[in-house]
């Protein structure tokens, strides 16, 4: 089948915030305990943390990281983690229905931060606990006042403020799974006031309101425009959570998921536009979609006993995931212009890129290799496209074969164009026309191609890895049916 892109230099959408390639590390399962800390590993570093796996984290490039949860932060007291650690209790997580030892906090999790050469998201419990204690963690993190809570960072060795810039207002308030589950005008409210105390306490800093935890819950919608009503002039992004997976196992139907997210998107975007127009604001509201990822195989699992670092949530990724996840990418990129954050949610053992074993190997998974690529270089501006090619039903929707973003790195000086062929048994033969650019040259193609759609990476065979395709001499680009590809054109 043959597909046509068409780009010119001065049709935009926006600049890439490099943000939108974030992930999140949450005190659950193996993520933190046995993934990115543990002592006694033959390559952990002074203060516990595992380099093979830092290791791996630097390569994806990751610019910013949310933490500490998730479901886990609405019952998280953070002076827990913070302090001599041989005096930290050891608590019931109700989130996880596991133990917490406290072992890491927020003192240690911010200097693994500077050792990923990332930037910390900090979630504050809005469930269990409120306002108080978060502006209380505001300036035990970012204070630089003669203080209790500067004081007491001070005491536990770290002088200067950590300066963290982004937090989260609690986390999936909307769900009854929620620790402190609140409705909309109840959260609404408790994130009005909490925000406006943490600003206060640093006006630097930039906030996230929760909008729903999926957008097919019954009160999407209403509880993102009554959360805003409320709070609209306090924070300045408002977060999405989707997670997709191949239940019907029909993989043409799976891959045309990414459409489901961009209608997400747009809908968030129209809700914040409408609150901003009612109340006659000049500011805009932009997204953090800041949870996103395949996950349905582990869905629904919490630990059986209430043990420390569980195995759960450790779900394989196979070649047709990493697709997916190669196109929600794109649809990041493509929607740059309200998108300021996004994280991959998880980053290591946990619904993750990353798999390790605990006091042993570790490898990557299939879906490691579509964020390696847009992390390192999807940055840029966004051009817009106009595109020809067929396209295939799902239901009612057209789905076209070919989903693409095309990205300008003027600093660079290169195009990069991010291409999944969602067809299961054609190939595509793309003509790719950049107008107002001088020339543009062909001088790499990375594809991640397998056969078998089902075929997954364990920790000693990597049967799904991105490859370098020989440059045809005649300049044609040919994309494998379903596969992932990345192509550079000099400029
Ligand atoms: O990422 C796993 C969980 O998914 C998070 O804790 C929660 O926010 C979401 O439901």
């Amino acid at each position: 089948m043959k597909a046509k892109i068409l780009v010119n230099k001065n049709f935009i959408i926006d600049e890439i915030d490099r943000r939108i390639y974030g992930s999140f590390i949450e005190h659950l399962g193996r993520a933190v305990y046995g993934g990115i800390y543990d002592p006694s590993h033959p390559s952990a570093d002074e203060l516990g943390f595992r380099k093979d796996v830092l290791e791996l984290i630097k390569k994806l490039n990751v610019p910013i990281i949310r933490y500490p949860g998730g479901n886990f932060v609405s019952g998280y007291n953070w002076e827990d983690g913070t302090g001599d650690r041989a005096k930290r209790p050891k608590k019931i997580d109700l989130a996880w229905n596991s133990i917490e030892t406290n072992e890491v906090g927020v003192d240690e999790f911010q200097e693994w931060i500077k050792r990923a050469n990332s930037e910390l998201m900090m979630a504050v419990n809005l469930g269990t606990r409120g306002p108080d204690d978060a502006r209380n963690l505001v300036e035990y993190c970012n204070g630089d006042t003669d203080t209790y809570y500067a004081n007491l960072r001070r005491k536990n060795g770290f002088d200067k403020p950590f300066s963290i810039k982004t937090w989260c207002l609690g986390n999936e308030m909307d769900g009854k799974h929620q620790m402190g589950h609140k409705t909309a005008s109840e959260y609404g409210r408790c994130a009005a006031e909490a925000g406006r105390l943490m600003k206060w306490v640093d006006p630097s800093i930039e906030l996230v309101a929760c909008g729903s935890m999926f957008f097919h819950i019954p009160t999407f919608g209403e509880w993102e425009w009554t959360v805003l009503d409320e709070a609209y002039d306090v924070v300045d992004y408002i977060s999405l959570h989707a997670y997709y997976g191949n239940r019907s196992g029909n993989t043409a139907e799976y891959l045309s998921k990414s459409l489901a997210m961009d209608e997400f998107i747009k809908g968030v975007a129209n809700i914040c536009d409408s609150v901003k127009a009612k109340k006659h604001s000049s500011k805009t509201v932009n997204l953090s979609f800041d949870e996103w990822n395949v996950w349905f195989r582990t869905m629904g699992e919490v630990s059986k006993e209430r043990v420390e670092a569980p195995h759960i949530l450790e779900e394989i990724y196979n070649f047709e995931d990493a697709l997916l996840v190669g196109s929600m990418l794109i649809t990041l990129q493509n929607n740059c212009d309200r998108v300021k954050m996004a994280c991959l949610a998880q980053l290591v053992n946990v619904i993750a890129p990353i798999m390790t074993e605990t006091g042993g190997d570790v490898w990557v998974q299939t879906i490691f290799y579509p964020f390696l690529y847009a992390s390192n270089y999807g940055n840029g501006i966004t051009l817009r496209q106009i595109k020809t090619c067929d396209s295939y039903k799902v239901g009612s929707m057209n789905v076209p074969y070919l989903d693409s973003s095309v990205i300008y790195n003027e600093e660079a000086g290169e195009i990069v164009l991010f291409a999944v062929n969602r067809s299961l048994d054609s190939e595509i033969e793309l003509d790719f026309v950049a107008q107002d650019f001088a020339s543009s040259e062909l001088i790499e193609h990375i594809e991640l191609y397998c056969d078998d759609l089902k075929a997954i990476n364990d920790k000693s065979t990597e049967r799904v890895a991105a490859e370098k395709v020989k440059i045809s001499e005649n300049g044609t680009v040919t994309l494998k049916k379903h596969s992932w590809n990345m192509l550079r054109f000099k400029i």
